[in-house]
């Protein structure tokens, strides 16, 4: 049986990462050097996959890594283990170190060697249980990236995938309290991921917030049509299934090369191929691939809606871009509720700026989604 030939959701492996290696090889090198790194760009974009994999990089050159998802956790102490046993997993090749805290019916003196091992890094194991020590334990879990690096002499990077979610997990305070640790910690570097760009960039570069010049900045750029056909054309090849340009073209062209939808369409393509039993790709197959990925990614697309939560004049503003009328002749609309909306549906990455006063969807199948499922009873 032939494995999934294009992968789909979550992390992809080295060879399945299109057009990235110099992003990879210039991130690599910034955090090799002890450079701090915001990341940030839309929803599916790549981003965590990156990540990944400039992490395993860095491993390999003998960096000790350590990453940790905001996104799956609940609350401070949760936060504080995930960094510690994160961190610990260097030295132990062993995962969930701590998880002894999360039962507050045992007492974590003396419950193993594991223990000791963290006497080595400072941790004080008297404390006692109850809120307080969620506090005392995030302390300590901040200052640990910096007490490992020096005590192992290796140089430590850390991931913070979905920053933006780390004042949910562990309140508005969380940003203050991470930058005053790790302004000193001179062999740890940091890579923050984010999605929520307006909310990152405040973050990082307004002068009043907490981690205002602590990291460079850098856009997640799109990936460009003539690598996904290079990487399309080689997948499908490397199957003995023949690749004219055209219907390839044709497949990028509908997805506007955004990596999610793209590698969907790739995917739904590639068993309408085997279903039909043929082993060359053409346009009805590119299209009967597109219609199946159009429904694949329906239950997303409506996430993204519900997220979105649209006024009646929101609906009719997205309407107009999708539908590329003018956006400001909206019969009775007021135009600060308008422009409300413009600015939120790019703070959500939905639409990007293409001109004075024109806009245009970042994923067109989102747009295809909208003009087929949500606006065609209008
Ligand atoms: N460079 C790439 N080349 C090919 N496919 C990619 C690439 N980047 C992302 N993808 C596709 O997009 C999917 C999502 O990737 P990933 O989880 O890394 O994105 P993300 O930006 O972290 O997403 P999220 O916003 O959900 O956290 C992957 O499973 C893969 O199908
Ligand atoms: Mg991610």
């Amino acid at each position: 049986m032939p494995g999934k030939l294009f992968p789909i959701g979550g992390p992809v492996a080295e060879e399945d990462i299109v057009d990235r290696e110099d992003f990879i090889v210039s991130l690599t090198l910034r955090l090799a050097e002890g450079q701090s790194v915001m990341l940030y760009g839309p929803r599916r974009i790549g981003k965590t996959s990156l990540a990944c994999e400039t992490l395993r990089r860095l491993k390999t050159k003998g960096f000790y890594v350590a990453s940790v998802d905001f996104f799956r956790l609940t609350g401070k102490r949760d936060f504080a283990i995930a960094l510690i046993n994160a961190c610990l997993e260097n030295r132990t090749g062993i995962r969930k170190t701590l998880d002894v805290w999360k039962d507050r019916t045992k007492t974590i003196i003396g419950t193993d060697k594991l223990a000791i091992k963290l006497q080595d890094l400072e941790l004080d194991l008297g404390l006692s249980r109850g809120e307080q020590d969620d506090d005392a334990l995030l302390d300590y879990a901040l200052g640990l990236p910096d007490v490992l690096a020096k005590r192992d002499k290796r140089p430590l990077v850390v991931l913070f995938d979905e920053f933006q979610d780390a004042s949910r997990v562990a309140g508005t305070e969380i940003y203050k309290k991470m930058r005053s640790y790790f302004q000193n910690q001179k062999d740890v570097a940091y890579l923050f991921l984010g999605s929520k760009e307006g909310m990152i960039k405040t973050l990082f570069s307004d002068k009043r917030e907490a981690f205002y010049r602590f990291a460079t900045i850098l856009p997640l750029p799109p990936i460009p049509a003539i690598a996904w056909v290079e990487y399309i054309a080689a997948k499908f090849r490397a199957r003995g299934i023949l690749c004219p340009p055209e219907p390839i073209n044709e497949a990028i062209s509908k997805s506007g090369g955004h990596p999610q939808d793209t590698m969907v369409v790739c995917s739904e393509l590639y068993y309408a191929l085997l279903e039909a039993g043929q082993d060359i790709i053409s346009l009805e197959l590119v299209q009967l691939g597109y219609e199946r990925a159009l429904l694949t990614l329906a239950p997303i697309y409506d996430e993204i809606l519900d997220d979105l939560n649209l006024s009646f004049v929101g609906r009719q503003v997205l309407k107009r871009i999708a539908t590329a009328a003018g956006i400001y002749s909206i019969a009775k609309a007021n135009p600060n509720e308008i422009k409300r909306t413009i600015d939120h549906l790019l703070a959500k990455n939905i639409i990007e700026k293409t001109g004075r006063g024109s806009y245009t969807f970042v994923e067109p199948m989102f747009r295809d989604y909208l003009l087929r499922e949500f606006f065609s009873g209008d």
